[in-house]
């Protein structure tokens, strides 16, 4: 019955938050000895492309190699330690908006993606800590990016286009991502917002996780909407600063 029920999702709800606790603190004392090391390589590399003046192209392509990989190395660290340190958001009134354009400008979306932004005018202000708002939709553009390009499924696509469109609804203010990229099965569904699952070869299954625990700290919630093949839509929904004690 509904009682059950709700004791079931109380249940699983702690025993998510114990799971993402557990990661992020083993992710943070990894991450934190990891850092060290990654920054003398870098500083290596430095020092190599400086001297390697009229080194071979095949030699400067294995540097730049070495440099991109430590740079998503420190990613991975920087998602595991702010994984971590489940901060608390500091709360102030924040125009969506404007955070949508951060985001979008923030992120890097090949070429052949297109995003396109409906904002709707005169919405009332968030009540939110913008720089952890800007992160979630971050991690939405890149998801949905990602599932039009090749990197997220063994098919490959070429492209398409994302539409990030910003609306007030029952006392939310609702951001909303539709991509029409490859969609995602029935069965995966369900794990989603689960920290490190991934269905990608690069991927390391943090992104919703950490959109997760943000919007819920922001007493907000994510939704998703999916049809494999089709696209993808994800929801998010923030109270509104006029809705808040
Ligand atoms: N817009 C989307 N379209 C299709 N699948 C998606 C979309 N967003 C998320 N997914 C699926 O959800 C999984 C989990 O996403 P999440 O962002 O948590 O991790 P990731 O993108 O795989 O890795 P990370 O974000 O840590 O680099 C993805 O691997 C993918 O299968
Ligand atoms: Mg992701």
């Amino acid at each position: 019955d509904e009682r059950t029920q709700e004791l079931r999702d109380a249940q699983q709800q702690l025993l998510r938050a114990e799971r993402l606790a557990a990661i992020g603190q083993l992710g943070a004392s990894i991450g934190h000895e990891l850092r060290n090391p990654l920054g003398i390589i870098k500083n290596s590399t430095y020092y190599l492309n400086m001297k390697l003046g009229q080194a071979s192209e095949k030699v400067k392509k294995h540097l730049g190699i070495i440099e991109k990989e430590i740079t998503r190395s420190n990613k991975i660290i920087t998602d595991l330690m702010d994984f971590a340190r489940v901060r608390r958001p500091a709360l102030r009134k924040t125009d969506v908006n404007l955070l949508v354009r951060e985001a979008v400008s923030r992120s890097k979306v090949p070429g052949n993606v297109e995003v396109i932004t409906h904002l709707k005018k005169g919405l009332s202000p968030l009540m939110a800590d913008p720089g952890q708002i800007e992160q979630v939709f971050i991690n939405m553009i890149s998801n949905a990016a990602q599932a039009m390009t090749s990197s997220n499924s063994a098919e490959t696509r070429d492209g398409g286009r994302l539409e990030i469109s910003t609306r007030a609804e029952d006392g939310f203010i609702v951001t909303e991502f539709k991509d029409d990229g490859c969609g995602i099965s029935e069965e995966n569904l369900g794990k989603l917002f689960e920290p490190l699952f991934t269905t990608k070869t690069r991927g390391i299954g943090l992104g919703l996780a950490i959109s997760t625990a943000i919007v819920e700290a922001h007493e907000g919630r994510i939704e998703v909407e999916s049809e494999l093949g089709k696209g993808t839509t994800f929801t998010v929904k923030l109270t509104a600063s006029a809705n808040r004690a």
